[in-house]
């Protein structure tokens, strides 16, 4: 059976996770993100590429790319999350399913934090769980797809 084709996306100082607040996001790297994504991909019968910009134009033109190339997206916006009207856009015009994940929970920080404008575009939203969110994520954006749903 062809493998599903999954495009990961991570936000804005994303690059610097390790070393970035480690009591908030923890000290996995965005290398051990991706590799721990790849394998659980492997088991679900999916394959990943992933892409970090801490751009928005350079995510957007990457999103505008995918709908040819892939069958869903899974993102983590970063700081987008909260003010990226841009970035939900390209999102949604992509028609591809989508989940968003955060690996610390936004509702238990600063109220900005709170409001995402991009969930509403997206299958469903998982956070505060760490890596675990991401994995989650991905089993989440795999049955999505399973089932036709966006
Ligand atoms: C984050 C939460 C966002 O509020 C923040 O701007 C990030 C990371 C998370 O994964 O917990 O950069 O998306």
């Amino acid at each position: 059976m062809t493998p599903l084709k999954i495009l990961v996306l991570h936000g804005p100082n994303l690059n610097l996770l390790g070393r970035r607040e480690p009591e908030i996001y923890g000290s996995i790297t965005l290398d051990q993100v991706n590799a721990a994504l790849e394998a659980r991909a492997a088991k679900l019968g999916a394959v990943i590429d992933s892409f970090q910009s801490n751009h928005e134009g350079e995510l957007i033109d990457c999103i505008q790319t995918a709908s040819a190339l892939y069958q869903g997206i899974l993102i983590n916006p970063a700081a987008f999350t909260h003010y990226s009207y841009a970035l939900r856009e390209a999102l949604a015009a992509a028609g591809l399913s989508l989940v968003e994940v955060h690996l610390s929970n936004i509702f238990a920080r600063e109220a900005f934090r709170s409001h995402s404008v991009v969930s509403p575009v997206a299958a469903g939203v998982i956070c505060g769980f760490g890596i675990n969110s991401y994995l989650l994520g991905l089993e989440a954006l795999v049955q999505v797809i399973g089932v036709g749903g966006k």
